[in-house]
This record gives structure tokens, sequence and C-alpha cells, in this order.
């Protein structure tokens, strides 16, 4: 290709100015999603790196909502089993839960009790890093479990907001294609 694949996703990727409220730079997937051409760029990026036999998880697990797009394709592709981490009140079953603060108020996400096992090693997926509170509880609730999040993917970084940062020093290894400062 003539440009590189990071280059490639960043130029479908639509930037929204003050939405959904004013200040906010909202990075919309969408575009990327709507190429099938793209869309297939951005899957094959993923699943090549975690087709190795050393990176391979055991589960891919996936954020509401747009975790859930890429996530399940992916694991799909792996021929791993999916299992969704969802906002509260969603998910039947047991649960385990965890608040997370946002830039006003808090949300809580849950994950079913036999979603994974002890020991399990999860690629935790979802397509924007801004705060990383949102990953940050993923991984604590897969934690709970007993499994391992092996990684952090995600399309979209957006680094001044110190998410990146935060889940690195809690020793979560981040693998994202595209950068905004
Ligand atoms: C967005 C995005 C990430 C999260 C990133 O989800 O899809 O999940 O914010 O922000 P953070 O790093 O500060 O937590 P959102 O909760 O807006 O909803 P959606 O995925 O259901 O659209
Ligand atoms: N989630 C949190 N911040 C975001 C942003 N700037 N664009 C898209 N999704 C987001
Ligand atoms: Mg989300």
């Amino acid at each position: 290709r003539a440009m590189d694949t990071s280059a490639y996703l960043k130029a479908h990727i639509r930037t929204v100015p003050d939405w959904p409220a004013p200040g906010v730079q909202f990075r919309d997937i969408t575009p990327l999603l709507q190429d099938p051409k793209v869309f297939r760029v951005l899957i094959d990026t993923f699943v090549h790196r975690y087709m190795d036999r050393d990176m391979r998880p055991d589960v891919v697990a996936g954020l509401d909502a747009r975790g859930f797009i890429i996530g399940s394709v992916v694991a799909y592709e792996l021929g791993v089993g999916f299992v969704p981490i969802r906002k509260k009140g969603k998910l039947p079953f047991t649960t385990v839960e965890e608040t997370y603060e946002l830039e006003y108020g808090s949300a809580t996400v849950e994950l079913h009790t036999d979603a994974v096992r002890p020991g399990d090693r999860v690629l935790l997926i979802d397509d924007l890093i801004a705060t990383g509170g949102t990953m940050m509880a993923g991984k604590k609730l897969l934690e709970k479990l007993g499994a391992t999040v092996r990684e952090g993917a995600a399309i979209v970084a957006l680094p001044e907001l110190g998410g990146v940062q935060r889940l690195q020093q809690a020793g979560l290894p981040l693998f994202t294609l595209v950068s905004f400062e």
C-alpha cells in the first residue's frame, strides 16, 4: 500500500467538533466500518497480531458498545470465544461489577461470573482510549474472576487525555493503531 496502515485508517476517522459537548473533538469510527475495504484492513491488522502463537488469547472481551463491533469479529477470526462487558442492568445472569469515573459523574459495567475462568489469558478490546476509565474497569472485572488481561487493544488512542499512560502504569500492555494528539 502507498500509505501505511495507521495513516490509511486515520484518514477514515471523522472528527466531529463540539459533540456531545462543547470543546470535545469526537473521533467517529463509523466511516471506517462503513467501507468494507477499510473495515477489512482494520480487522486483519488485529487478527495478524493476535494469531501469533505467543499472542493468541484464550478469550476476547469487548467493551459495550463500540468494543463489541471490533471485538466479536476479531474473536471469530481467531477462533476463540467472545464475552461482552456491558453497561449495568443488561446482563441476565450473576455478575461482577465495577464503577468508574467519567468526566461528569460515574458509570458501572458488569461481566457474567462464568464469562472467564481463573488463568484465562484475555484480550480486552474497545474502539478508543481517552481517560482509560472504561478499559481500566474492564481489566478489574476480568481480574476479579482470576483471569489475566494480556493486552488492551483499541483503534484510537487520545494520549493527551491520560488514559494510555494510566493503563500502562497499571501494568496493561496496549496496542493501538491511530493516535490523535
Ligand atoms: C466511549 C468509547 C470508549 C470510552 C473511552 O464509550 O467507546 O469505550 O468512551 O473513554 P475513557 O477512556 O475515558 O473511558 P462510551 O461510554 O461513550 O459509549 P459507547 O461505546 O456505548 O458508544
Ligand atoms: N470517548 C471518549 N472520548 C471520546 C472522543 N473524543 N471521541 C470518541 N469517543 C470518545
Ligand atoms: Mg465505549
